[in-house]
């Protein structure tokens, strides 16, 4: 298996562009198949996660063809994918392809509203917790879905037809939102989604559909309002930047040190984020084309963070933004109440020195002076890049294994950093 051998102490200098955000390119591919036009989408990322859904699809019928443009010497594939959903010649989504990344369980909404029925395997648990799907399919009943549970696969089938609803979700989930909206737009009359999530990838997902036809409202809002239209045709529109990228490479240059240039950057999207880092220390300057991130020599102050869905702190930088904290001068405390299991990368970071102790949802970070370099293993996404940060930090050599979950979320991560500075290497087995 390949690894990523890091030798840390570098500081950051240089522009890393910012590539389109992987959780906004899913569910945008998955609402190709509401229509029988043609889809294309600006700016998708090459990641492991993209490739799988294109093949998910593709088992749906989904024609796709791509333009690949590499813009940047330092790495970001502004893949231009048109997708094309004229004939769907499977309602199926088996198990060998939906166990293998959560999101794809949202084809049951489009396949259900388009072809009155689909088959789809139950996605099953994953690092961060159990991950349940129940609020999903209850909004799908509501809408007028026969749904049943069998052998592990949900099929969902259409009594008569969909019909829209007022439906309030217990709790912000933004998969159930990303569905519910793509059901409400072909389903016979108004919809009403409340407590929503405002996720900037909701309002991307609800321009791309209005885009297509459909009358959304209120998206980035708790309340979503959507009258259903009988048929969405083709669109063509650019996936928004990853903010949790973004986050990423801010958080970097806290820990580490330097000046970068994060190209593509909007700092609307992170806002929370960017206000947490300036008052632990680092410098943020916005213009037109991005951010400019930079630390001096100054100590990095403690902060406390909860995560919260947006606009608060995104449980996607948590594991990021403790690696930052192990080294601040004093304690920090990090709440995770979005996924019940998200502290898997607590055990690795003490690998490289980092005092932290667990308690409940609770994180009590004790800031130590240096962390030194380790052998450690990523287990999720994201917690594999808050490693890799730490790496960077640590004296002396890192190996990250397990890297196949970053290669699932961050676009040429090697090779941003190390046009950075970085002494970053991938090492293949
Ligand atoms: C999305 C993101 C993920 C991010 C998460 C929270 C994508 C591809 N993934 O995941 O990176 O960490 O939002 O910002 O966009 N829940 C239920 N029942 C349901 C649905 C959700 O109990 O039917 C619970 C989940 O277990 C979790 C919480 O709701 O505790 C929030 O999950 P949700 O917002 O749905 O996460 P995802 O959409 O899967």
């Amino acid at each position: 298996m390949d690894c990523i051998k890091i030798i840390g102490g570098n500081k950051l200098s240089g522009t890393i562009p910012i590539s389109g955000a992987k959780n906004a390119a899913l569910p945008l591919m998955i609402a190709s198949l509401l229509t029988d036009d043609i889809l294309s989408l600006e700016d998708v990322p090459y990641l492991a996660d993209i490739e799988l859904l294109t093949r998910i699809l593709s088992n749906h019928g989904v024609d796709y063809s791509v333009n690949g443009r590499r813009e940047h010497q330092s790495g970001a594939y502004s893949r231009i994918i048109h997708f094309n959903a004229r004939h769907i010649a499977n309602t199926i989504a088996p198990y060998d392809l939906v166990s293998r990344m959560r999101a794809s369980f949202w084809v049951i909404g489009p396949l259900l509203a388009r072809m009155g029925e689909a088959e789809v395997s139950l996605p099953g648990g994953c690092a961060i917790g159990t991950r349940p799907v129940d609020w999903i399919l209850d909004g799908l009943r509501k809408f007028g879905a026969d749904i049943t549970i069998e052998n592990g696969y949900v099929r969902a089938r259409t009594k008569t037809i969909l019909c829209g609803i007022d439906y309030t979700f217990p709790k912000v989930t933004v998969g159930g939102t990303h569905v519910m909206l793509m059901v409400a737009t072909l389903a016979r009359g108004d919809t009403v989604l409340r407590n929503a999530a405002c996720e900037p990838e909701v309002i991307n997902l609800a321009n791309c559909l209005n885009l297509m036809g459909a009358r959304i409202i209120g998206a980035g809002t708790s309340e979503i309002y959507i009258t259903g239209v009988s048929r969405l045709s083709g669109a063509r529109i650019k996936v928004i930047p990853d903010r949790i990228e973004i986050g990423t490479y801010a958080i970097a240059v806290g820990m580490v040190g330097g000046d970068i240039f994060l190209e593509g950057a909007d700092s609307s999207l992170l806002s929370t984020v960017l206000q947490t880092l300036r008052k632990a220390g680092v410098h943020i300057i916005e213009n037109d084309q991005g951010l400019r991130i930079f630390r001096d020599t100054s100590s990095l102050a403690p902060v406390d963070i909860i995560t919260q869905p947006f606009p608060g702190f995104p449980t996607d930088l948590q594991a990021q933004f403790m690696s930052l904290m192990t080294c601040a001068k004093g304690r920090s405390h990090i709440t995770e109440i979005i996924f019940e299991n998200r502290f898997m990368h607590v055990q690795e970071l003490a690998r490289f020195g980092a005092s932290i102790s667990l308690s409940g949802h609770t994180a009590t970070v004790e800031g130590v002076k240096f962390l030194k370099g380790a052998e450690v293993m990523a287990t999720d996404l994201r917690a594999s890049v808050s490693l890799v940060i730490a790496g960077l930090a640590a004296e002396g050599e890192t190996v990250v294994n397990r890297i196949y979950h970053l290669d699932r979320g961050f676009e040429c991560l090697e090779e941003k950093l190390s046009h950075c500075g970085a002494q970053i290497q991938r090492i293949r087995a």
